[in-house]
């Protein structure tokens, strides 16, 4: 049957239902413990998941390592607020990393967080616990300071703010808590490692199932790494295939045709530096997991426990000579590593099936032993996880990615506009962001299809389209040289889940 199933939309549903159904005797037992691991801006198409083999042995393969897991949006808070959400950016309506734009906003915690995904996990009888960044603006003045710990949650311990290594402050149960910069006090990768093992101390096999979430700030900005990991990786350098400063030529759209090419000496050298010490962060991120994924095992848990590891957003280096940062409708940038492991998975695979970021509630809801609340726009993953065969399982081949191009009115603005821009400067300024880089992507991903289809809000409405298939690294925009009925039916499908919500997401796959 799964042979015939493939790129059939009615029997690809039966599927999914047949898995689910087989899947809920086992659920009938004390619901399963969850350890979800979360950094940010780790990139996989520049292969950061190297860095990581601990990660990658004790979690990847002892489980799935996925291979098309994508964002919502490739900018931290919007995509936080869809992993929170389950629901794309339109839904959520946490445009960007600003109060006005919603992170965090009183709105949000209004209107989101009380359902969310960890308030379901709660009311299912979970012990939850958060340790690390939550999102971008948490913790400011003006949407309740460190007060407002989010429901759902037991024990907190929230990052004020955006990632930072050193001299940040906490929330402790409400409480705020100012950390400096010594290492053995304050690296804060290491101290949610800490703060996570005290509560996994507290938890045992026959105890109340439990929730925890490690949300290192590894491996963002400013990159700093531990101290004995400071000489790692030297001689490494930010891998040089694919679009690695190359320009981006008339297909792309105003941002992209800004960045210098070649990129400048020092350009490439910062960049160089930037890349092996992102990779260096996560090193303690990989001596945390380490030790919580043993302890869990000491304490006989790990027959009843799931282990997620993923990330917010993307990130590139150098693609199409743009030097670092996110915020792009690329490959480099919409993509995250996604590793799962856990009861009833089979060990050893790799899965290509399109999963994303806004998956992660309904798979960790439906675990619980819950169904998946109606108002998330994502799909469990939970069928693919129970699957023998998990490559032969596909959830869904039509998602979107959308994106609110930042400008910040007190910011000198990129070199050639005035207030309008985001900018990066090192011995010049480029811009990263742009009110006119405001995009919805409609991507598909199934037998014979590999397609991305954009739509810029620009001056021009400019669109981008890729045959990824053809075309992997995005050099050749085909919207004006293919077929103009795949176009047509690719803009359409773009209308229509930029509007959806709930079920109305989960679109059957294009006859394209
Ligand atoms: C913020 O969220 C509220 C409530 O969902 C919504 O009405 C408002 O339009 C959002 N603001 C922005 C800038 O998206
Ligand atoms: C935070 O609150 C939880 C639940 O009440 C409690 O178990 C934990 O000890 C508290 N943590 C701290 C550091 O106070
Ligand atoms: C980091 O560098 C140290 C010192 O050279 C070495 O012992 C260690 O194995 C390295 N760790 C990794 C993960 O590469
Ligand atoms: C495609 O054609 C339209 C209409 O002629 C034009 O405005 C646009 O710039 C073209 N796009 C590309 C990438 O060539
Ligand atoms: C930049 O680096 C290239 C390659 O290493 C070298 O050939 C070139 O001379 C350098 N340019 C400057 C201005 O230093
Ligand atoms: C975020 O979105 C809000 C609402 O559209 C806007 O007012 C604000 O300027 C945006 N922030 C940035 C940094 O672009
Ligand atoms: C993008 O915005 C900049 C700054 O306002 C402007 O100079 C440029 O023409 C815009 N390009 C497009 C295609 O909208």
């Amino acid at each position: 049957m799964r042979d015939e199933c493939i790129g059939q939309p009615r029997c690809w549903y039966i599927l999914g239902l047949i898995l689910f159904i087989s899947y809920i005797p086992a659920t009938t037992a004390k619901p399963p413990n969850i350890v979800f691991i979360l950094t940010d801006d780790q990139d996989y198409t520049l292969g950061s998941q190297n860095a990581i083999k601990k990660i990658t042995n004790l979690i990847g393969s002892q489980g799935i390592i996925f291979n098309n897991m994508f964002v919502s949006s490739p900018l931290c808070c919007p995509s936080r607020s869809s992993i929170f959400s389950g629901k794309y950016v339109h839904n959520h309506m946490a445009a960007n990393n600003s109060v006005d734009g919603n992170c965090s906003s009183y709105a949000w915690q209004q209107t989101e967080e009380p359902r969310a995904f960890p308030v379901y996990l709660k009311n299912q009888g979970y012990r939850t616990f958060f340790s690390g960044k939550y999102l971008n603006l948490y913790g400011f003045p003006q949407v309740g300071g460190p007060q407002h710990v989010p429901p759902g949650w037991d024990w907190w311990v929230g990052l004020v703010g955006n990632s930072r290594y050193y001299n940040y402050d906490l929330s402790v149960n409400g409480t705020r808590e100012s950390h400096g910069n010594d290492y053995k006090n304050d690296y804060l990768t290491d101290v949610i490692h800490r703060r996570g093992m005290e509560f996994l101390n507290q938890q045992s096999a026959d105890g109340d199932p439990f929730f925890m979430m490690l949300s290192t700030p590894a491996c963002h900005e400013p990159f700093t790494p531990a101290p004995q990991y400071a000489d790692n990786f030297t001689g490494m350098v930010a891998p040089r295939g694919g679009s690695y400063n190359k320009h981006g030529d008339e297909g792309k759209h105003w941002l992209v045709r800004q960045a210098i090419t070649p990129m400048p000496n020092d350009t490439v050298i910062l960049v160089d530096d930037i890349f092996r010490n992102r990779w260096r962060t996560l090193l303690s991120v990989d001596d945390m997991v380490e030790e919580v994924y043993n302890t869990v095992k000491a304490k006989n848990m790990i027959d009843n426990t799931y282990f997620i590891f993923s990330s917010d957003n993307g990130f590139h280096l150098g693609q199409f000579s743009m030097p670092y940062d996110k915020r792009q409708l690329y490959e480099f940038d919409v993509r995250v590593p996604l590793m799962i492991s856990g009861p009833g998975i089979k060990p050893g695979q790799v899965s290509s099936a399109p999963v994303m970021n806004i998956d992660l509630g309904p798979t960790f809801v439906e675990l619980s032993g819950q169904s998946v609340p109606s108002q998330m726009d994502g799909v469990s993953m939970v069928p693919i996880l129970m699957s023998d065969s998990s490559t032969d399982v596909v959830t869904r081949e039509n998602f979107l990615v959308e994106h609110y191009g930042e400008h910040l009115v007190d910011n000198p603005g990129c070199p050639q506009l005035h207030n309008q821009g985001m900018m990066v400067c090192h011995s010049h300024c480029e811009c990263q962001d742009s009110w006119n880089n405001t995009y919805s992507c409609l991507r598909v991903i199934g037998q014979g299809k590999n397609y991305k289809y954009c739509q810029l809000e620009d001056l021009l409405n400019f669109v981008e389209v890729y045959d990824l298939d053809k075309d992997p690294h995005e050099f050749d925009n085909i919207v004006n040289t293919t077929d103009q009925q795949l176009i047509a039916i690719l803009k359409q499908e773009l209308f229509d889940l930029s509007r959806c919500s709930g079920v109305a997401c989960k679109s059957p796959p294009l006859n394209i």
